[in-house]
């Protein structure tokens, strides 16, 4: 069973001999609320490294809206008993304390991919990640980091952030989980109610179909009416973006004549979900 670890020093004490064997450490970090999402991460860990580290910590600085934080679903024994299996080397698991103590004052700003999407619909939400996982970053030492493309906008993010600090970490970035029915993976799934959990997969459905008439040659303007007004009829309240853009650098595009992906961030039942898909 792996070592659940809360405190800096004693993280450090775990993984400098593993840095002395020159054994290759991974980092899987999470907030938590583990879903098979999350464990093929791990999964994709443990096949590379010879040490996983995966960290739950649910990020004050990370969330915009006080109400979400205090909503966010905390299962820590339910999540150390999913990672048993997987044998991962320890879990770090720092308290507000550990990760910002008193005086804590420095906040890691990337610029350019944080400029849409999420980055406009939730301000300070990147800073508040790129500070948190840069912080990761050097507390586990990891020589890899495991990030979803649940999260593309974040990864784009992250593996910046890295670059431009020098952090010597390779990013990799790995597939979205669904559930059965498209519904992309996500802790905060937990919190739709029943009736709105079956209208939830709608949204991957109409970005499927935004995909094929793409793919067909149409324009994002040919397709968004329709797709709003399917949206709206499932019970999307509000829709933060839906949008093509280049897979590299995220810039805006009309038509996918270069590889793009689309991005979606839309309301249901007070809940936002986001999801991307290639095109
Ligand atoms: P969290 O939402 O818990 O996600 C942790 C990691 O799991 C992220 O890399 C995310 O992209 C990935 N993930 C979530 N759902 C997934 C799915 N359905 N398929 C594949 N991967 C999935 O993202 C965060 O936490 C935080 O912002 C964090 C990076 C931990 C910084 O606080």
């Amino acid at each position: 069973i792996a070592p659940i670890v809360r405190d800096k020093a004693q993280l450090r004490e775990i993984v400098t001999p593993w840095k002395r064997a020159d054994e290759v450490v991974g980092v899987v970090p999470t907030m938590g609320a583990l879903h098979d999402g999350h464990l093929s991460l791990v999964a994709a860990a443990k096949a590379v490294c010879d040490r996983v580290i995966v960290t739950i910590f649910v990020n004050p600085k990370q969330f915009n809206n006080p109400e979400d934080l205090a909503n966010y679903p905390r299962t820590e024994e339910a999540d150390g008993r999913k990672l048993e299996r997987f044998g991962v080397d320890a879990i770090w698991v720092p308290d507000g304390d550990q990760m910002y103590p008193e005086g804590f004052a420095t906040t890691v700003s990337v610029s350019g991919v944080t400029d849409c999407l999420c980055g406009t619909t939730r301000p300070g939400h990147f800073e508040g990640v790129a500070t948190v996982v840069a912080k990761l970053f050097l507390q586990t030492q990891a020589d890899k980091a495991f990030f979803g493309e649940k999260d593309y906008q974040q990864l784009q993010v992250v593996a910046r952030m890295a670059a431009d600090l020098d952090i010597p970490i390779q990013v990799i970035g790995c597939p979205t989980i669904r559930e059965e029915d498209g519904l992309a993976m996500s802790s905060r799934n937990l919190l739709l109610s029943d009736r709105a959990r079956v209208y939830a997969s709608v949204l991957y459905e109409v970005m499927e179909d935004i995909a094929e008439a793409l793919r067909g040659g149409a324009t994002m303007s040919d397709v968004l009416p329709d797709a709003l007004a399917r949206l709206n009829k499932a019970g999307f309240t509000e829709v933060d973006y839906l949008e093509l853009r280049t897979a590299d650098g995220l810039d805006g595009l009309e038509r996918a004549d270069v590889p793009g992906r689309l991005f979606a961030a839309a309301w249901l039942a007070g809940v936002r979900l986001i999801d991307n898909i290639a095109v």
